[in-house]
Formats: structure tokens, sequence, C-alpha cells
């Protein structure tokens, strides 16, 4: 199979350093990977190709690479799956970290904001005589989010971090969530009261891209939310984030439809002037467009039996909201 990889380069020794495409036409088999096909035009037609892998079975995370756009393992992508009409492919370094050449990035941002969330076992209370026994459901429930291999694939799609690099991004939280999550663990509302400012976990908009990326299945998204729900459940609720997610429910609940007049009001309080005159331009934007919310609803007939179901929803997500960890204890 004769195929095209076109990559993106970056030589920071040029005269004048400009990221640029080169094309590579090389024979590959059926079950070449993108990272074995990089691997013989480095050995074989361009040693000057910088790329970074070591362990070619998806397990160490070095060969994050954005294929055809978007974040995954190299060594995991077979080319037959990914190549167009045209037996083409695009290969680039990671989005959101520095490139240092070619395919190589700086992970240092990214271990920074893992260092952050402080990503070791805080436990309470006297010091264990034996070992930690955790029950095996929280352990397995946890395995997923320590599947985690910090390739870095969720960070370099992540459309928050693409706008605001403060943003913790989504494998540190995940990783954060790996010990908010853990009974033995004794510092989950001060872990949370952290990862409630900004940059956490209200500053996610549920794109759902590092759940699309992620080579190991983490969700680091859905650790995010079970995040939120647990800080608001813990009485965590003074953040823009938890104050909108309350009062949705409350205006869905009220009237069987969401009030977006009043969802601004609700989250930012009618007294904060300067939020709510900063929101003005959006609304005069709005509505000529006819996107204003009107402050008057038709009121909808079914919306008994819909309050019903919703509160038992409600019910049931407070359950689970302030459901105790499961303790461990000591061996
Ligand atoms: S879902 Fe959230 S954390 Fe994940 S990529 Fe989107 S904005 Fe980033
Ligand atoms: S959460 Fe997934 S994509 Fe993100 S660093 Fe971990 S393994 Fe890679
Ligand atoms: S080389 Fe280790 S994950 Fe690809």
């Amino acid at each position: 199979m004769r195929i095209t990889i076109k990559v993106r380069r970056f030589n920071p020794e040029a005269p004048k350093p400009q990221p640029y495409w080169q094309d590579y036409t090389l024979e590959v088999t059926k079950t070449s990977t993108v990272l074995d096909a990089l691997i013989r035009i480095r050995e074989e037609v361009d040693e000057s190709l910088a790329l970074r892998c070591s362990c070619r079975s998806a397990i160490c995370g070095s060969c994050a690479m954005r294929i055809n756009g978007h974040a995954s393992l190299a060594c995991k992508t077979k080319v037959s799956a990914v190549v167009d009409a045209h037996n083409t492919l695009t290969v680039e370094p990671m989005g959101n970290l520095p490139v240092i050449k070619d395919l190589v990035v700086d992970m240092t941002p990214h271990w920074h904001k893992v260092r952050a969330v402080e990503p070791w076992l805080q436990p309470v209370g006297p010091e264990p005589q034996g070992e930690y026994l955790a029950p095996n459901e929280a352990m397995l429930h946890l395995a997923g989010v320590m599947n985690c291999i910090m390739c870095g694939a969720c960070v370099s799609d992540c459309t928050v971090l693409e706008v605001d690099s403060n943003f913790l991004g989504p494998a540190a939280l995940a990783k954060a969530y790996r010990f908010v999550a853990d009974p033995r663990d004794g510092m989950t509302k001060e872990r949370l009261a952290k990862y409630n400012a900004y940059g956490g976990i209200w500053d996610c908009t549920r794109c759902y891209e590092c759940v699309q990326v992620c080579p190991k299945g983490v969700a680091p998204m859905d650790r995010i939310m079970a995040m939120r729900e647990r800080a608001i459940g813990m009485g965590l609720k003074d953040t823009y984030g938890a104050r909108h997610t309350l009062a949705f429910e409350e205006l869905v609940e009220h009237s069987g439809r969401l009030d977006e007049l009043r969802l601004p009001l609700k989250t930012f309080g009618y007294t904060n002037i300067p939020k709510l005159v900063g929101l003005l331009p959006i609304a005069l934007r709005a509505l000529p467009k006819q996107k204003a919310p009107s402050p008057f609803h038709k009121p909808i007939p079914e919306v008994k039996s819909f309050q019903t179901t919703f509160r038992k929803a409600r019910q049931a997500a407070e359950t689970e909201r302030q459901a105790p960890t499961s303790q461990a204890h000591h061996g």
C-alpha cells in the first residue's frame, strides 16, 4: 500500500523558525501503524524528523500526536484506518502544548497542572499500623481513571485549553478525581474546594472532545461532572457554576421549561449589577435575531406529571450527591 503522510514540521534552529508541511510517500503494509510509518521515514528517508515514542504498545503514552486533526496514539492507530481516498493522512504535534521540534511537544505545562491537583493520597487520623484496605467496588470504580497513561491526548484537544491556559484541563482533573473518589483519602472537601476555583471543575464546557480522544477510556469529562456533583453535595455551592446548575434545576422543575431570562439573574444574583450589565451586549445582539428570551411563557399542560418525574430524578441525584464515600479501614 503506497501512502502519503503530510507531516507538520517545525525546526527551532532554522534562521526564521516557522511551522510548515512536508509530504513523505512510502510503502506500508495493511497492518502498519502510523508510528511504524513515521519510524520508517526517520530511519530510511529523513533522519531529521523528530518524534517521541517508546513502548509501541499503547502503554507509555509518549507517541500522542494529532492524526487527521485529532489526538491519538500513533502506535495504536493503523494507517489503513485513517488514510483518505487518496491514501493520504496528516500528522501534527499535539495541540495546547508548546512545540519543541516537529512532533515533539513540551509537556511541562501539563505536568505542572497534574502536580497542582496534589496527586497523592492524603489520609487523616492516626497513622495506620497496617495497610489500608479499601472496598473492592471503590477500587474497581477507580480502575477506569487509573488507566490513564498521561499521554496528553485529551489536553491536546481540549477546547477550553485552546482559549484559557489557566484551565487545569481534563488529564489533571481526571487525576484529581482519582483521589477525590478514593475512600482512603481524607481531604475530599478541601480538594473539591480547591478544584472549585477559577480554572477548575466549573470551567469545562462539556464539549466531549477529551472523552472521544482518550485512548484508554478514562472519560475525563465524566469525572469532572462527578466532582461537580460531589462539590454541590458537600455544600460547595458558592460558585457561578454551582449556582447555574442549581438555578437550571429549579427553573425547569418550576414550569417544565428553562426560563433563560431568570437563569442569569439567579446565577449571578439579582443585585450583581456589574455582571448583569456585562450581559447586556449579548441581549442586545440577540434581540434583532429574535433570540432574546421572552418573559412570558405559555403554561405547559402536562407540567404536573413532568414535575413528578423531575422530582424523582432529582431525588435520585441528591442521594447520589450525598452518598458517603465507602470508608477504608486499616488491616
Ligand atoms: S469536555 Fe471539558 S475537559 Fe473535556 S475537552 Fe471539553 S472542555 Fe476540555
Ligand atoms: S485521560 Fe486519557 S487522553 Fe488524557 S492523558 Fe489520560 S490516557 Fe491520555
Ligand atoms: S509508543 Fe508508547 S504509547 Fe505509543
